[in-house]
């Protein structure tokens, strides 16, 4: 440690060659191919016996790395669902590693003081009443681990079992779901309940909504004394939102845990015109979302929110007599997979607090004009089939006269120009872009149109004379 304390570049040197990389970066977003596709190998060799420095080290990541980033960040990538870092966001991160606190505890910083204001906010944002509260998580699928967790808990205690003490021996429970977030299946793979066990709830005809009467017969029909019903507010392809208050009725009625996966279709809230497809979310018992989505905050950053805050700490408990258990703050470490973590609630509130509810909806109102222009493009083109209707921010549809549409989309995100990503809708392979970044302009979309207008032709990419 000394040689690092006597050797190292003076910090205010070292931080400011890393702003003008960090800048140079960011000011290549919009000119570097958006998805880096033929990344050269890491060279093999020893770790360093001595390094090389800080700056040397800036410099061969300058040269080894930087230029193979793809430029997720930027305005057309819309794989996934994959929000870029707004400024203030960005800057909040920056400072969380500066500051390099950690919010497990309290006693010793603000930082978790920090935290809860954000999760306040957050509710306040959503439009969720006062009972919600919970933890900032890595993601969606840790988020939708807790909220399996909880479930599991919630369903033990109804059998007389406590789980997070005596474990799952005796205990029953069935869980239930139509269209699960893969990353669903791996939480039940985590949680001990297997991903294979899911009773599959139908769907409504042409979509990925729950069929709530075919709910109700499965849970009637239930003689398991436990059950979780794993509900979606949109789904990844179709972005369908579940019928949530018709499900937590009868989720009361049966005694099942209600757990919403709202990843990204939670800033529906924020639509006038949409916020009622999300009605009955605040009768769910928890509830999934994510930061690192559409509040364009840097990864990792999700969202766990529940009604049942003692259970969620009964669950992830860490008893110790050497971290404090007690205090006017919650001990984040009870709330969550890890113990120790980042500050990941700096982030949010820059973002909260440099563009409130307004500049947050900005985005969101944005992007779905962005994803509805696409797609009508798309739906008057002879070239494309739209096989969704656009609902929210993402589109889904296919080429028409290109057969194979996995190397029609590499061949297309190969032209760096924009990122999309495979899907399936209704068992056929399709397309999915998805809008979700502060930056994307009305002029990213109409750059895509023109280039989509090329490759929809049937001799696109073929060299001229084949
Ligand atoms: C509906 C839904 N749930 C969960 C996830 C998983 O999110 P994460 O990658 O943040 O863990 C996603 C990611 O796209 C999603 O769309």
């Amino acid at each position: 440690m000394s040689s690092l304390r006597e050797k190292g570049t003076p910090l205010p040197r070292l931080l400011a060659r890393v702003l003008e990389t960090g800048c140079e970066f960011l000011d290549t977003l919009d000119s570097r191919p958006v998805a880096c596709t033929a990344a050269p190998p890491m060279p093999a060799g020893d770790l360093p016996q001595s390094g090389c420095g800080e700056i040397d080290a800036l410099a061969l990541f300058r040269r080894r790395i930087m230029p193979y980033l793809s430029a997720s960040a930027g305005p057309r990538y819309w794989g996934f669902v994959t929000g870029g870092a707004s400024p203030a966001a960005l800057a909040g991160d920056w400072l969380a590693a500066v500051a390099d606190q950690n919010p497990a505890s309290s006693g010793d910083s603000i930082a978790p003081a920090v935290e809860l204001q954000v999760l306040d906010w957050l509710r306040q944002l959503f439009g969720l009443p006062a009972s919600f509260t919970g933890s900032l998580t890595s993601g969606a699928t840790s988020a939708n681990l807790l909220g399996l967790l909880c479930g599991r808990q919630f369903a033990g205690l109804a059998q007389g079992i406590d789980v997070a003490a005596g474990g799952m021996a005796g205990v029953h429970i069935e869980v239930l779901a139509a269209s699960p977030h893969a990353s669903s299946l791996k939480g039940l793979a985590m949680a001990g309940l297997g991903r294979d066990r899911v009773v599959k709830v139908a769907c409504e005809a042409d979509s990925e909504r729950m069929q709530v009467a075919d709910l109700e017969r499965h849970l009637a029909a239930s003689d398991s004394p436990g059950k979780i019903v794993l509900a979606s507010a949109g789904t990844v392809t179709g972005t369908d939102f579940d019928d949530l208050a018709a499900i937590a009725a009868l989720c009361r009625a049966h005694h099942a845990w209600l757990h919403v996966d709202a990843a990204f279709g939670l800033f529906a809230a924020l639509l006038q015109e949409r916020r009622q497809w999300l009605r009955g979310i605040e009768l769910a018992d928890s509830i999934t979302s994510d930061a690192h989505k559409w509040l364009n905050v840097p990864y990792d950053s999700g969202i766990f929110l529940t009604r049942h805050v003692a259970l969620l700490e009964a669950v992830l408990a860490v008893p110790s007599p050497y971290l404090p258990a007690d205090g006017p703050l919650p001990h984040f470490m009870n709330r969550g997979v890890e113990n120790s973590r980042r500050f990941r609630a700096l982030p949010l509130w820059f973002a909260l607090q440099a563009y409130g509810r307004d500049g947050v909806a900005g985005v969101v109102e944005d992007n779905c004009r962005q994803a509805s222009r696409l797609a009508e493009w798309l739906d008057a083109s002879p070239d494309y089939r739209l096989l969704a209707p656009c609902r929210l921010n993402v589109v889904v549809f296919r080429p028409e006269r290109h057969a194979g549409v996995d190397v029609w989309l590499q061949k297309l995100n190969a032209t760096g120009e924009v990122f999309m990503t495979p899907g399936r809708w209704r068992g056929e392979a399709a397309v999915r872009a998805a809008f979700s970044n502060w930056s994307t302009g009305d002029a990213d979309v109409q750059r895509v149109i023109e280039l989509l207008r090329e490759a929809g032709r049937p001799d696109w990419g073929r060299p001229p004379g084949c």
